[in-house]
């Protein structure tokens, strides 16, 4: 049996797995139009700019040879409507070599926990309709609900 993967918070060196998580074919399909360079570097800035502020946090989980096989970004958000911080889920991989052996609620567990230690009043993420874990109601089996009343909108900028 295969040793279980250790959480930790994320270094800027995990830039490198996380590229590469994050490069596979159904994980974020549009960075295949740019090189592996471009990916890492702004996987690195972003990541730089998280591990510098403490309103976001990156876990990654890593095997017993410290490589990184899935993590979770949440960014805690202080609503004047609440009375704590909402934590918003921006992004939650897996690699594909690792998949449904836990891992993703196990990520999903760590934020949950913050969330408690900082008083936080709920969490949110996007999950598109179109992807395997929305079909397979990965989110709804850990406890998620969907909000029937709500649209999530974006405006493209670039
Ligand atoms: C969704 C994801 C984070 C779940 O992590 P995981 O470690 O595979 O999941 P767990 O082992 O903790 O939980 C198992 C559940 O995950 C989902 N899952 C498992 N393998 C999956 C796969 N290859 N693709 C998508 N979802 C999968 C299923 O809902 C599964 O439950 P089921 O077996 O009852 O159908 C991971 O599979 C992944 O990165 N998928 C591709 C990208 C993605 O959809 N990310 C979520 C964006 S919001």
């Amino acid at each position: 049996m295969s040793t279980p993967l250790t959480i930790r918070l994320a270094r800027l060196e995990d830039a490198n797995d996380i590229t590469a998580i994050i490069r596979e074919p159904d994980v974020v399909p549009r960075l295949a139009s740019e090189t592996v360079e471009t990916t890492r570097a702004h996987v690195a800035a972003q990541l730089a700019r998280c591990l510098a502020d403490d309103s976001h946090r990156v876990y990654v989980a890593q095997d017993d040879t410290g490589r990184v096989m899935g993590y979770v970004a949440v960014h805690w958000l202080p609503y004047l409507i609440h009375s704590g911080p909402e934590g918003y889920v921006s992004e939650l991989f897996v690699h594909s070599e690792a998949r449904g052996q836990g891992l993703g609620k196990r990520l999903l567990d760590v934020v949950i926990q913050e969330a408690r230690e900082r008083g936080g009043s709920r969490l949110q993420l996007v999950n598109f309709r179109t992807r395997e874990s929305y079909q397979r109601g990965f989110y709804t089996q850990a406890g998620w609900e969907e909000r029937p009343d709500a649209a999530s909108f974006v405006l493209p900028l670039l």
